[in-house]
């Protein structure tokens, strides 16, 4: 069964354009002109219950904006979505209760106020009942290890204690549907772990259905066996992620040892030398000349290790995208 659904989803912006200098300006009281911001173009997807997938694409590409429009933040242009059988823009309140979108650059909490006194508005929100209230939020608490900050004033919070606490709010009222946009961002490499394995946990054992923003890579590759891939609003890419390598993998990496190169370069008909460290060398190889290029190694030279390695996907995901991410 499909627990998020989009089919044509679209969202145009019309923004304000400005003209330049001061007639400019008196021009533009008299005819505005508008300027349309095609975020998202066609979407459709859908994600079955329990999935967790990665919604990569680089800045701009429209991920936050579907994120919005599946949490009944923004109405679409056209198209349509549900999420849970729900319209989610109708924003019935059995839906609120059912879902929960965080934001790593937005913060939900109060900022004067302990967490814990955040999380008892959400109980009052969300009619929690007490018992399972104090036992989810002991649960969550564990879990993120951060038992012993729930009275300490959020603005005091470490960036990553924060998050959790983030995560610990939208996770009270047990949602069924969870829409993480950058949940690490800007995290600690220690907190970032904390939270994808939280992430990856919560995920196992509720069954709950995740739709994951991320800029760190090493989040998707942990945490989602499939990606899509969003590119100007539009959908690039929807599959397994080890797919990706086999698609858009341009070139492997050739790891060598061999003496001689401790003193000799490698000629730049053979590959792009990447590193090269006492005799070890690092040679990127566009795919299609792997063999040949291996074949001209051994003749010319007393090769005494070698091993390919695929492209990390994080390189690929960026040669799809050129500059733009
Ligand atoms: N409220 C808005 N008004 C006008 N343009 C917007 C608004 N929100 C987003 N956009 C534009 O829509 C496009 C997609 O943005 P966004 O969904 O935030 O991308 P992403 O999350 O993938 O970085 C961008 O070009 C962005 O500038
Ligand atoms: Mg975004």
């Amino acid at each position: 069964m499909s627990v998020i659904e989009a089919e044509n989803l679209a969202k145009i912006f019309r923004v304000y354009k400005k003209k330049a200098g001061f007639w400019g300006g008196v021009q533009g009281l008299f005819h505005r002109e508008y300027e349309e911001i095609r975020a998202v173009d066609s979407v459709r997807f859908s994600v079955a219950e329990g999935e967790l997938v990665g919604f990569l694409g680089p800045n701009g590409a429209g991920k936050t904006t579907v994120l919005k429009m599946l949490s009944g933040l923004l109405f679409p242009t056209s198209g349509k979505a549900r999420v849970l059988g729900f319209v989610p823009w109708e924003r019935a309140d059995e839906y609120r209760r059912q879902f929960s979108l965080v934001m790593g650059q937005k913060n939900q909490l109060w900022w004067d106020l302990p967490a814990r006194e955040s999380f008892e508005l959400n109980r009052e929100i969300y009619a929690i009942e007490r018992p399972v209230f104090e036992q989810k939020l002991d649960e969550l608490t564990a879990l993120l290890d951060v038992k012993e900050k729930l009275n300490v004033m959020v603005r005091e919070l470490s960036l990553g204690e924060r998050m959790k606490m983030e995560l610990i709010a939208a996770l009270l009222h047990s949602p069924r549907v969870l829409l993480l946009d950058e949940p690490t961002i800007g995290l600690d490499v220690v907190s970032q772990k904390r939270v994808r394995e939280f992430i990856r946990e919560y995920n196992r054992n509720y069954r709950v259905t995740i739709l994951l923003t991320s800029h760190y890579m090493t989040d998707i590759e942990e945490l989602c066996e499939r990606v899509i891939i969003i590119h100007r609003g539009k959908i690039f890419f929807d599959g397994k992620l080890a797919e990706i390598v086999n698609r858009f993998a341009g070139h492997k990496i050739l790891h060598l040892v061999c003496r001689e190169f401790r003193t000799a370069e490698l000629p730049a008909s053979l590959g792009e030398t990447l590193e090269r460290r006492d005799g070890m060398v690092r040679l990127k190889v566009p795919r299609a000349r792997v063999a040949s290029v291996c074949h001209d190694l051994f003749v010319r030279y007393p090769i005494e290790d070698i091993s390919i390695e695929e492209a990390p996907i994080e390189d690929i995901i960026r040669e799809i995208f050129g500059q733009e991410g």
